[in-house]
């Protein structure tokens, strides 16, 4: 046999037995997004390179090592999407979106990143992303927040909120100097990247994930201390509102998140239950991303969850993945039968919408029956020579101590109704 193909190293099937609960994350933010005003909107996987090494920023770990960029065959370098925020604001101004208008809109799909696969981290992983633009008003900040909260309270999972304020860029300037100033005193204590990173992006030393570099940094100064006051009363103000609606969460200082577009309020839902990928939400306000993508300035802020991250949580959680079974699985022995069990089928399925209905493949009556038990099916239909004389279907209850029924071929369609409503 010739060697198989494998998969693309962090790139996963999604196969069917997860189905319900991806399933059950995509509806629910589905529709509590349509609830509070947000539409959807689909933006492409591929965009010119530039837009996220502008929108992302140049000394970022995304545009630094883990895009997935190449040549188009016309020599544009195209990058598959490492996130959607710089996409979706993108779309907008090249549809005019933004003309004295302002939108509420969320995207869903497959996010690119070459990092290093692990549990909860993947080199193709999904989004769910809502973005609102034109909205400087914090009360925004704290709608979108409290969305995701009401979403991990409908799903059934748990995390804890840490929220910061990274104040406007003038405000971080000064706030960049005095983290310079403290880590050049102490120069001999950073590693590659941050030294890489002291001169052009001291925020992003913040982010380090070297536990050798965590007290270097728990010593650094505060951004808070450098917030300007406009920042601060909007900081302020988000805070109050969550606290009016009960959402609970801690002020993190070192939250400055792994994109260079964000202003003011940033926020991600944290987890210990994911080994070492903690967040499952993340996003902020980008007050100045769309001027830094070629349109008016006009302020946005947004968040995106990672599927598989809180797929993963509602596992943690009991969620059961277990598929829908079928309703009914039809049985026919014998040529003649089985081309009236391929009709009644078709009937049973026009006649009662939502039924789940599943032919097996020809073959005797125990190997049929046997796979008919094994789908989960609630009933078994069968049709063999003496029904088909008969002009009935047996009918068998799979899952209850029921005896086998024979029902007149018309009015099958009657019987399975009052079943299927019995179930509910
Ligand atoms: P981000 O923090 O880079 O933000 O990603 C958001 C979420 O995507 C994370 O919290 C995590 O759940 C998931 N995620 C990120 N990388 C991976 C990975 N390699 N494998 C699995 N899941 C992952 C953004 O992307 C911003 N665009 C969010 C935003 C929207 N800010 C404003 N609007």
């Amino acid at each position: 046999m010739a060697n198989l193909i494998q998969p693309v190293r962090g790139m996963n099937d999604i196969l069917p037995d997860a189905e319900r609960a991806w399933d059950a994350v995509e509806s629910a933010a589905a529709e509590l997004f349509g609830a509070y005003g947000y539409r959807r909107i689909r933006i492409p996987i591929l965009e010119k390179t530039e837009l996220f090494s502008r929108a992302i920023g140049e000394l970022t770990d995304i545009v630094e090592k883990e895009m997935y960029t190449f040549a188009d065959r016309n020599g544009d370098s195209l990058t598959m999407r490492p996130e959607a925020t710089a996409s979706v604001v993108r779309a907008c101004l090249s549809h005019g979106l933004l003309h004295n208008r302002q939108q509420k809109l969320w995207c869903s799909g497959p996010m690119f990143r070459h990092e290093k696969p692990q549990k909860g981290r993947y080199r193709q992983f999904h989004q769910i992303n809502i973005e609102a633009l034109g909205h400087a008003e914090p009360e925004v900040d704290a709608e979108l927040i409290v969305i995701s909260a009401r979403l991990w309270e409908e799903l059934g999972v748990d995390m804890a909120l840490e929220i910061n304020s990274l104040g406007t860029p003038e405000s971080r300037t000064g706030y960049k100097q005095a983290l310079v100033d403290y880590f050049e005193k102490r120069r001999g204590d950073l590693d590659g990247d941050s030294l890489r990173r002291l001169q052009r992006n001291p925020l992003r030393i913040l982010d380090s994930k070297n536990p050798a570099m965590q007290e270097l940094i728990a010593g650094a100064p505060v951004l808070e201390d450098y917030l300007d006051l406009p920042s601060r009363d909007h900081f302020e103000r988000v805070r109050t509102l969550l606290t009016d609606v009960g959402v609970d969460f801690t002020v993190n200082p070192r939250l400055v998140r792994g994109l260079d577009y964000y202003t003011r309020t940033v926020f991600e839902w944290v987890t210990d239950r994911l080994g070492a990928q903690s967040a499952v939400c993340s996003g902020g306000r980008y007050d100045g991303l769309v001027s830094q993508i070629g349109g008016r300035a006009t302020p946005g802020v947004g968040w995106a969850l990672g599927i598989e991250r809180v797929v993963e949580l509602m596992r943690d959680a009991g969620f059961d993945d277990a598929g829908h079974d079928p309703d009914i699985y039809v049985v026919g022995v014998g040529d003649q039968p089985q081309r009236e069990c391929f009709a009644a089928a078709e009937r049973l399925r026009a006649a009662v919408p939502g039924v789940r209905l599943v032919m097996g493949p020809p073959g005797g009556f125990r190997a049929q029956l046997r796979r008919a038990d094994k789908s989960g099916a609630r009933y078994a239909l069968i049709v063999g020579d003496d029904e088909l004389a008969a002009g009935k279907f047996s009918v068998k209850p799979l899952r209850e101590d029921r005896a086998q029924e024979l029902v007149p071929r018309d009015e099958i369609a009657g019987w399975l109704e009052r079943e299927l409503g019995r179930k509910q």
